[in-house]
């Protein structure tokens, strides 16, 4: 039973906030009971009665259990270079930074340790899945799937696929090795977890200019064969759509070439879509495609600003994407924030209003439903993770509200020379969840569960 405060989005708009709730979890990780008037534990157990007389309590009194994050997009080779962008736009930063990195992954050494290093941060952040890139190398792709299943984070894990355009040094020899190589990874993925409980392969061509239009279309088929997620960037930066038009002269758009090669299904993941037209937003609606935003790798490769209101009025499905290390960080906390802040940016600059387009802003409300809810949808689990109700499996970060640990705090007061002034513990349940997505960090994620195993807890917290 986890017993104390619990916050979920009910919709894309509405947060609930239960002060004093209880949920039952059983021995499989899913939830049997949502109480939400819970003051009274004894209470409780006895009306459900049986094991639950007996149950383990797991408490929170200074914070609140909160769903599991999402990152519906990341790269986990690119781990070593985040913060490491300067100046660069996409074609060059993938030059620059990228492509030199991700090619040294032939070294199984040096992927055991990035990747289980990775791994580590995105669930110390409260990330209980990921939809990662790897690299070109199979059996590097294939430990990531192994350490991911290991760790009990659940993933979508994608062999890259890159036949053109990309350096000699790091490219598929042809489509049928780039066929063939992503094979061999979905065959393994799916021999390590039958179920697909945790980890699920996913096919990965890099973007539309890195792969011919042949192998786009082989790897549509493969898609259509194995019944697997793919996942793509698209209209992430201008210079990429002149590029992708150049390369794909008779394609209507950079979605059309996509579309043509029967890479948009209901379980594709297109990280970016910041310079989306209206009719691209229709065809990716119309095949069911799903949407990451990745705010803050739009923001540090100046990208563009996406106009999320307006995928979200298109009716997409939208969830969030660190898209490390495009991205800085590897916390979707973080993303929530960049999120909130770059649709201000968007409402700043609409030219139809005279101050701000109020319309434009995201509230808290709205970036947590993309950060667990959307993204759940995003990766296709909608039905089993991103909130707390009965049926669902409890993918679950526990938050502490703590002061600092150390200094001159007592009892959540500051001796000040004008006598004790609250610092916490006054807000309602409400302030605490705005003020958690503004300032909190890792170091609040005391714990994270995935299917009721706990998969990351901080020293200074029992659990
Ligand atoms: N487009 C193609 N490759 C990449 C990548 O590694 N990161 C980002 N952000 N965009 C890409
Ligand atoms: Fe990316």
């Amino acid at each position: 039973i986890y017993y104390g405060a619990f916050v979920h989005s009910v919709s894309l708009a509405d947060l609930e906030v239960c002060p004093k709730g209880a949920l039952g979890v059983d021995e499989a990780g899913v939830i049997k009971f949502v109480e939400r008037d819970a003051a009274d534990l004894e209470k409780i157990k006895a009306k459900h009665g049986g094991e639950w007389k007996e149950a383990s309590v797991v408490r929170v009194d200074d914070g609140f259990f909160f769903p599991g994050f999402i990152d519906t997009h990341t790269h986990a080779p690119q781990h070593p270079n985040t913060g490491l962008f300067g100046k660069t736009t996409l074609l060059d930063w993938l030059e620059t930074y990228t492509f030199p990195l991700e090619s040294s992954f032939s070294d199984l050494q040096k992927a055991q340790r990035i990747y289980s290093n990775f791994v580590s941060r995105t669930l110390s952040h409260g990330t209980t899945t990921c939809a990662y890139y790897a690299t070109n190398h199979v059996p590097a792709t294939n430990l990531l799937a192994d350490i991911c299943l290991k760790r009990g984070q659940r993933a979508l894990v994608g062999r890259v696929c890159m036949n053109t355009m990309s350096p000699e040094y790091y490219r598929d020899a042809s489509v049928d090795a780039a066929v063939a190589a992503s094979q061999e990874s979905i065959d393994y993925i799916r021999s390590i977890d039958p179920a697909g409980d945790i980890v699920k392969p996913i096919i990965t061509p890099r973007f539309a200019p890195s792969c011919t239009a042949d192998c786009l279309s082989a790897l549509g088929n493969l898609a259509q064969q194995t019944d697997a997620h793919v996942q793509t960037h698209v209209s992430e930066n201008t210079s990429e759509i002149a590029l992708v038009q150049d390369l794909f002269p008779t394609s209507k758009s950079y979605t059309d070439v996509y579309d043509t090669a029967n890479l948009l299904t209901p379980k594709t993941i297109l990280a970016h879509a910041v310079h989306l037209s209206p009719a691209e937003r229709q065809t990716i609606k119309a095949r069911g495609a799903k949407i990451s935003h990745c705010p803050a790798s739009n923001t540090a490769l100046t990208s563009g600003c996406c106009p999320v209101r307006e995928l979200l009025n298109a009716g997409l499905t939208v969830g969030l994407g660190t898209d490390v290390s495009g991205g800085f960080s590897p916390s979707i906390l973080e993303e929530v924030r960049q999120a909130i802040w770059v649709s201000r940016f968007v409402a700043m600059q609409s030219p139809s209003a005279a101050a701000t387009d109020n319309a434009a802003k995201l509230s808290t409300a709205e970036a947590l439903y993309l950060a667990t809810r959307g993204g759940a949808a995003v990766v296709g689990l909608e039905d089993r993770v991103g909130g707390f109700e009965v049926g669902k499996d409890f993918d679950a970060q526990m938050i502490r509200l703590g002061s600092a640990p150390e200094g001159g705090e007592q009892n959540g007061t500051f001796e000040l020379a004008g006598g004790p002034v609250d610092v916490f513990g006054w807000e309602t349940l409400e302030e605490k969840v705005e003020k958690w997505v503004y300032s909190g960090d890792d170091r609040n994620c005391a714990a994270v569960w995935v299917k009721g195993r706990l998969v990351h807890r901080t020293g200074r917290y029992e659990v």
